[in-house]
């Protein structure tokens, strides 16, 4: 059996591997499908999943919430995008930004695709945690693989009407008050501020911001749940809130981890840091991650005349064929030129590539065969000319 074979054989996702045509899950994808960082003890986003159910437990001990953590991230377009009100032709829904097994099926984008079934299998307060995929630039806070947690909590009429609140005052302000206690079960004191947003399905929306190191950043999004999720879960006279957050950005904030490919490393000088237990808000009196030395970056540019009469190419494919050659070994991809030629009517880009490992030097001959594999790649599969 040859190598593929093997790890496909092993993998329990191998079913994913079809040759529908509208399948764009590479070799490195499908090879996190079974890693599941978040269920890790130890790891950071372990450690952090843990702390957020440990004060969702506290807050809610005589409701309880239930925690989900093993739901598969494959699920259809129905529960991806339908159940969450996506509008037909939205941007997420393109094979641009989405990993699409078939036409039906999808790597799920975010954990919101698990609400309206949960909802129908009868839970009323639950966090699901899991590893989520999106198509997406290359830097030190994108990685296309990232793990993310949602939260929903229903109330019924009693609850409203015992405090003589309308229902949507009583879930506004009962979102409001468990997410600011989550923050500061994380941060400890902080500054913090509510930035409206907008997402389908929920109404209001929010983004919740903290005050960090002189700059305002958005640890979350949550709203009022739309009625018609309700509706169609058969809790038309119930009223909901959610919220969805992004693991990695957190603890990249919380531990100061500087690259978001760390949390994939198997490194001893990484996992070494890190222990179930080990949190305390806000950091104080927490050992933080201390970086080793980070090894020489080596810079790659490559120009090249986009095809006239083709579509394939888009920066988040490019991105997708660079990942699959490199692998973690890349650590961003930049546009730096771009300019239009009239008398040839033909558009150009210029793309710089840092490859540095997190673990060790690169040789010259290794990124150089990388950069090779990437030139050639770049010619057969998206239709470029290079310069
Ligand atoms: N699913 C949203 C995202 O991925 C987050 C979210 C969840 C917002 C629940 C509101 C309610 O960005």
């Amino acid at each position: 059996m040859n190598h593929l074979l093997l790890r496909v054989f092993l993998n329990p996702y191998a079913d994913i591997f079809t040759d529908d045509p509208k399948n764009n899950v590479s070799e490195y994808i499908y090879e996190k499908l079974d890693k599941n960082l978040h269920l890790q003890t130890n790891h950071p986003l372990g450690i952090l999943k843990t702390v957020i159910e440990e004060y969702f437990s506290m807050r809610f001990k005589h409701k309880p919430f239930t925690f989900y953590d093993d739901l598969t991230p494959i699920v259809s377009t129905q529960a991806n995008f339908d159940s969450v009100l996506v509008p037909p032709g939205h941007v997420s829904r393109s094979s641009n930004d989405t990993y699409y097994v078939d036409d039906n099926t999808v790597l799920r984008c975010h954990t919101s695709a698990h609400q309206l079934e949960l909802l129908k299998s009868g839970a009323r307060r639950f966090l699901v945690t899991g590893d989520v995929y999106r198509r997406d630039s290359i830097d030190a806070t994108h990685f296309p693989v990232f793990h993310q947690m949602e939260g929903v909590c229903v109330f019924e009429p009693q609850d409203w009407e015992a405090r003589q609140l309308s229902s949507l005052e009583l879930a506004n302000s009962e979102l409001k008050i468990t997410l600011e206690g989550l923050v500061r079960h994380l941060f400890g004191e902080i500054q913090m501020r509510w930035v409206d947003a907008y997402f389908p399905f929920t109404e209001p929306s929010y983004e919740l911001e903290i005050f960090f190191n002189g700059e305002w950043l958005e640890v979350l999004g949550c709203g009022v749940m739309q009625k018609s999720i309700l509706d169609e879960a058969s809790l038309g006279n119930h009223r909901a809130w959610a919220f969805g957050l992004g693991l990695e950005r957190l603890a990249m904030i919380l531990f100061d981890i500087p690259d978001i490919r760390l949390f994939w490393s198997t490194d001893l000088r990484f996992s070494k840091q890190f222990k179930a237990g080990m949190f305390r808000a806000g950091g104080v009196g927490m050992q933080k991650f201390s970086s080793y030395s980070k090894f020489p970056p080596c810079y790659k540019d490559v120009s090249f005349w986009l095809a006239k009469d083709s579509t394939r190419f888009t920066e988040n494919t490019l991105c997708e064929l660079v990942r699959d050659v490199a692998g973690n070994l890349i650590e961003e991809v930049k546009l730096i030129d771009e300019f239009y030629n009239p008398k040839l009517d033909q558009t150009s880009n210029c793309f710089r590539f840092t490859y540095r490992s997190m673990e060790r030097s690169l040789t010259d001959d290794e990124v150089n065969q990388l950069q090779e594999q990437v030139r050639s790649r770049l010619v057969d599969e998206l239709d470029v000319t290079l310069r």
